[in-house]
């Protein structure tokens, strides 16, 4: 992790600490005597904005791999570099910020990114929101071990098409059998530009290394 990084997120975690002690969660006993997390919004903020910084760093760590993959071997290259390097590389995000970083999606590619029932509700939550209003937002909420929980919506964009979008149109067929090689149970095309097309999901706790 860089400097910058690390006194930001020292800052980031002692603000956090002192919210949750002074003003911020508060412990209250349910019936079955399970204890309820009720999120200050300051505490909610102060997440959001770690979650967005995460994800930032992210998407620029695997788009700028992408990209370079792309401009040396064109998009069937570019397909078998995911497929080796995507795991690794959001597992060294998961490393440098030293918490549970996930693309998570419903038609997803590799199996390995599918929603557990919680993640699912999210993305229920996510695709509601999209189809009701146009818009969909980043939230941070608590799952059921009342871990905190930040989430983002991914988007299809136009570069993504190549990939992701209609087999024939935009994945040409002689991708499309590279893609269908590698990922025999592929979900994940057929997609359109501003389509939800899965979820970040940062889980906050500390990986054991
Ligand atoms: C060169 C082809 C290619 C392009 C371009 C591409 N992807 Fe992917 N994408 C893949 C492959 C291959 C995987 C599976 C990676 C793995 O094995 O984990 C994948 C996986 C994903 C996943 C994880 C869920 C899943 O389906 O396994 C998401 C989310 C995703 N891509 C979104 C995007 C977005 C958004 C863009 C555009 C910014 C994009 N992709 C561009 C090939 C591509």
């Amino acid at each position: 992790m860089t400097r910058k990084s690390v006194t930001f997120f020292a800052a980031l975690f002692l603000m956090a600490a002192m919210t949750a002690c002074f003003t911020g969660t508060k412990n209250e006993k349910s019936d079955n005597e399970k204890e309820v997390f009720v999120l200050s919004d300051s505490l909610i903020n102060l997440y959001r904005e770690q979650g967005r910084f995460i994800v930032k760093s992210s998407f620029q760590a695997l788009s700028t791999q992408l990209t370079g993959a792309i401009q040396t071997g064109g998009v069937p290259y570019a397909v078998s570099f995911c497929n080796i390097e995507a795991v690794p590389i959001m597992d060294s995000m998961t490393a440098e910020f030293n918490v549970n970083i996930k693309r998570v999606s419903e038609k997803n590619r590799n199996p390995e990114n599918s929603p557990d029932a919680f993640e699912q509700m999210i993305l229920d939550l996510f695709d509601q929101n999209l189809k009701n209003s146009g818009k969909v937002n980043d939230t941070v909420l608590l799952d059921a071990n009342n871990t905190l929980v930040y989430a983002a919506p991914i988007l299809m964009a136009q570069p993504c098409l190549q990939c992701h979008g209609v087999i024939g149109t935009d994945i040409s067929d002689k991708n499309n059998s590279i893609i269908k090689k590698l990922y025999p149970a592929d979900k994940a095309s057929g997609f359109a530009q501003g389509d939800l097309r899965g979820i970040w999901r940062i889980r906050f706790e500390q990986i054991e290394n």
